[in-house]
């Protein structure tokens, strides 16, 4: 069947030199990033309160410039094109966006219409939403949804709506900004697992933002910000190499990793990217091998 979410490979962002202030006379709250993303990746972006990550998504989606104004320099460019000479009609099927708060973002009473509004506001045949809406209700999981109340659904349920709302406007490249920063533990998991399986399964664009780094262990990349800044460009096992860098700006690694990374320096044990745990059961399979090695105690310390 044709998968009507799937992207071909090749660059879909690209950032250069990009500064901005709210306005004159206020600080410059990104400054001189540049960026490119791949298509068909799942970019994570981390970082404290304040260090501009909302901002830059604001860049990437078009509402700097077209509804908050500023001081814009550099440029961020979609498929090639430059977002500020973008009209909404044209941004809308390439980029999707998942705001903070989803319940600001709801517009409708049911799950089905709230799904159904972005692609009749684009003028999308009927017969053609009823379709979209059956495939995006799949892609999230949360068909036997359809007909409910949003107001009766978990916070986990509504952020899977908010995935679907977005999708059935079949972007190329979907944003989410801390999109389970409200959930309880198993929300979240939902959440990330349908993010990941969109990616997966339909190969689709993902830039997520979040604090809960633990959760982003399996994306591609992970850029971490700072003050307007990227500190910090790679792959999760080396961004979080650099535990004491990312102490110094407020972000966490995740705890069984800090527990390893402890463990390494009170042993002397040698870590490197390869072999730094991130998540649990990798953690099981380090310990397993430390002590082993223990007996051997060419690495421990006198
Ligand atoms: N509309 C606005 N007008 C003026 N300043 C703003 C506006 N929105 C954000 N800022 C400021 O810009 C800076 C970056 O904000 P931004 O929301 O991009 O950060 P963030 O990394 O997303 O933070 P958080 O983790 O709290 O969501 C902050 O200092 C913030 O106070
Ligand atoms: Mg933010």
């Amino acid at each position: 069947m044709h998968d009507l979410f799937r992207a071909p490979v090749g660059e879909i962002v690209r950032v250069e030199n990009l500064s901005f202030r709210y306005s004159q006379g206020l600080p410059e709250v990104l400054r001189g990033i540049a960026l490119s993303f791949e298509k068909g990746s799942v970019v994570g972006i981390t970082g404290p309160a304040g260090a501009g990550k909302s901002t830059l998504l604001s860049c990437i989606n078009g509402v700097i410039p077209h509804y908050t104004r500023g001081e814009l320099k550099g440029v961020v460019l979609l498929k090639g094109q430059e977002v500020s000479r973008l009209t909404f009609g044209k941004l809308a099927p390439i980029v999707g966006t998942v705001f903070q708060d989803v319940d600001f973002q709801t517009v409708s009473i049911t799950v089905e219409e709230e799904i159904a509004f972005g692609p009749e506001n684009l003028g999308v045949e009927p017969h053609e939403i009823e379709d979209r809406i059956t495939r995006s209700l799949e892609s999230t999981r949360i068909s036997s949804l359809r007909n409910r109340a949003i107001s009766t659904l978990s916070g986990g349920q509504k952020q899977r709506v908010a995935i679907a709302a977005v999708l059935s406007m079949l972007p190329e490249l979907l944003l989410l900004d801390e999109p389970t920063s409200e959930l309880d533990p198993i929300g979240t998991r939902e959440v990330f697992d349908a993010i990941f399986r969109l990616n997966r399964e339909h190969g689709m664009t993902i830039l997520v933002v979040s604090q809960k780094v633990e959760h982003l262990v399996d994306c591609d990349r992970l850029i971490v910000m700072s003050e307007g800044s990227i500190v910090l460009d790679g792959k999760p096992r080396d961004v979080f190499m650099h535990q004491d860098k990312l102490a110094t700006i407020g972000v966490a690694v995740p705890e069984v990793t800090a527990f390893v990374i402890a463990l390494a320096r009170e042993t002397g044990y040698p870590l490197s990217p390869e072999r730094l745990p991130l998540t649990v059961d990798e953690a099981e399979a380090f310990l397993s091998a430390f002590f082993r090695e223990w007996k051997h105690m060419q690495w421990r310390r006198s």
